[in-house]
């Protein structure tokens, strides 16, 4: 059986409140409840966390690749756009991540147009909300 992680960064905490037209209505755990259902077919397991903390985030990689994870779905949220230590340590896990965003990074400030994570993850899933994350653990649980 394969152990996934989801690692959702910062304000994530606040979904349903915050933005809704942006994000949706669905609280994080609305989402990881939506996610772990869907992927009932798959017989994975998955442990999710959040954090508002860049080193904290970096830890539960660390933690990720010491409690022998199988992959990470990681939605840095405002850090994709520009923590180069996030980046470092995911490709310093050599754990296979996969980058996850709500809404269409592209289609919105130019600020979030650029990922710095997204080179070192083995892709981006980017746009349609909430579905991203049942992707995301979808592709990992396909990889060899
Ligand atoms: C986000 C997009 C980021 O630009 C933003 O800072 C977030 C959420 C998303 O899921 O769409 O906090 O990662």
């Amino acid at each position: 059986m394969k152990k996934i992680m989801i690692l959702n960064g910062p304000n994530l905490n606040n979904l349903g409140k915050r933005e809704p037209e942006i994000y949706g209505k669905d609280t994080l755990s609305d989402i990881i409840e939506y996610t772990k259902e869907e992927t009932k077919s798959l017989g994975v397991e998955i442990e999710a966390y959040q954090s508002n903390h860049e080193g904290e985030i970096i830890d539960l990689l660390y933690r990720a690749r010491d409690e022998k994870f199988d992959g990470v779905v990681i939605n840095a949220a405002a850090y994709s756009h520009y923590s180069i230590a996030i980046r470092d340590a995911i490709a310093s896990v050599e754990i296979p991540c996969v980058e996850v965003h709500l809404s269409n990074i592209h289609a919105r400030d130019e600020f979030r147009h650029k990922s710095v994570i997204s080179a070192v993850c083995v892709g981006m899933i980017s746009g349609f909300g909430k579905l991203v994350y049942p992707l995301g653990v979808r592709v990992l649980c396909e990889m060899k």
